[in-house]
């Protein structure tokens, strides 16, 4: 049923248009073979070897005035393997989409890359935030309305404010009809915890405006991420299972052992959950066939 469960959530997932999305300064285009061209040529090349071992990370390259400033952040939960991979595709990609530009910002479906021809790093922003929803609506909007400003008030705050949380956090509960309530926030970790909370709050205004009758919904902002879904997005099944098949050595005894403990902790919850939600078993099983046609 969990499997079922998965492959559910990532059919839905497809319901999105696809990555990348670009925001291109136009007004400031630099011309080929220039110095500028050259420095952004080194940038570019370089940086997914540096995500395969940093999910965050700021460089810059040459001298004024030709210098390039570039950033990346991937989202937390994906691996360094995977955070490489999207940071090479980032490279390319804002090249394409953005070309003669002396500054642009990329996102992926796993990561964000900017740069820009002047330093950015420290400062909050939040124009041209891009909303994205799922494009499966939802029954009970209000209800969802209500999880999603309760849950994600507390999770920017402790996303922000509590050093441990690193500008990350995560929280999953259970919402109506026997469905689950997931939702991130990640913010830019230069920001300061002030600017990284106005980041995630201007999110929340955006997501409330753009995407109230949609099962779920992201906000791709300079400076911060937030998305919530119906289904488990990060640390999914498939995400542990692309791990496995890529990984080598000691890495993938890590994940052995990780699945192992998601695994005994699955069955912990699976046995308290059918102690406790035995009678709405019957009911439950229905939805969630019901959901499976829908789809097709
Ligand atoms: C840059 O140009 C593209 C394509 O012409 C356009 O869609 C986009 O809105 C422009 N961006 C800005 C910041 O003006
Ligand atoms: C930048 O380059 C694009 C495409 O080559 C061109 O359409 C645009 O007019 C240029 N802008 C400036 C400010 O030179
Ligand atoms: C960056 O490029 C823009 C447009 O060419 C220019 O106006 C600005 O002064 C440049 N900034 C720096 C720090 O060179
Ligand atoms: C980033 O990558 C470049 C090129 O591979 C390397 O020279 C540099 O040391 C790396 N920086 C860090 C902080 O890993
Ligand atoms: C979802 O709801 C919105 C607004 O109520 C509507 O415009 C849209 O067509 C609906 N989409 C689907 C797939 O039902
Ligand atoms: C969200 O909750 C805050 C308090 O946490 C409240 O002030 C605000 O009106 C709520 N917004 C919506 C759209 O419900
Ligand atoms: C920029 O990257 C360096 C490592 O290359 C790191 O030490 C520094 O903290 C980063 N700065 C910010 C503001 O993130
Ligand atoms: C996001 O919210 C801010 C602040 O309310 C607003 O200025 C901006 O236009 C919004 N962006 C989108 C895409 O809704
Ligand atoms: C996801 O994985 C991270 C690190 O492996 C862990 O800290 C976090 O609790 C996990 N979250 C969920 C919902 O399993
Ligand atoms: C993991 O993925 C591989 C290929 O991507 C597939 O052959 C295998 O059946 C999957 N294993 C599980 C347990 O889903």
């Amino acid at each position: 049923m969990l499997l079922l469960y998965f492959s559910i959530a990532n059919i839905l997932d497809v319901a999105y248009t696809d990555p990348p999305n670009g925001l291109c300064s136009n007004n400031s285009n630099y011309t080929d073979n220039s110095p500028f061209q050259n420095n952004l040529e080194t940038v570019m090349s370089s940086l997914s070897s540096n995500a395969s071992v940093s999910k965050i990370f700021n460089t810059s390259t040459g001298i004024d005035p030709d210098r390039v400033y570039a950033q990346y952040m991937c989202l937390n939960y994906v691996t360094h393997e995977k955070c490489s991979t999207c940071i090479a595709a980032a490279s390319q990609d804002i090249r394409t989409l953005c070309p003669g530009d002396k500054e642009a910002v990329v996102w992926e479906e796993d990561c964000q890359l900017r740069y820009s021809n002047q330093s950015f790093l420290g400062s909050l922003d939040v124009s041209g935030n891009i909303p994205q929803y799922n494009a499966k609506n939802i029954s009970n909007p209000e209800d969802l309305s209500l999880v999603v400003n309760k849950t994600l008030s507390g999770l920017i705050k402790k996303a922000a404010f509590d050093p441990s949380a690193n500008m990350y956090a995560t929280e999953d509960g259970p919402f109506t009809n026997g469905d689950s309530f997931f939702s991130l926030v990640q913010c830019s970790t230069d920001l300061s915890p002030n600017d990284c909370y106005k980041c995630l709050e201007v999110a929340i205004k955006n997501v409330t405006t753009c995407c109230k009758s949609s099962r779920g919904a992201r906000i791709f902002s300079r400076s911060c991420y937030l998305r919530y879904e119906l289904y488990a997005f990060y640390n999914s099944t498939t995400e542990s299972n692309q791990t496995m098949v890529t990984g080598k050595g000691n890495k993938s005894e890590i994940w052995i052992i990780t699945i192992s403990t998601v695994a005994s902790t699955l069955l912990v919850v699976a046995i308290l959950g059918s102690f406790f939600y035995h009678l709405a078993m019957k009911t439950r099983m229905r939805k969630c066939k019901d959901s499976f046609y829908e789809i097709h």
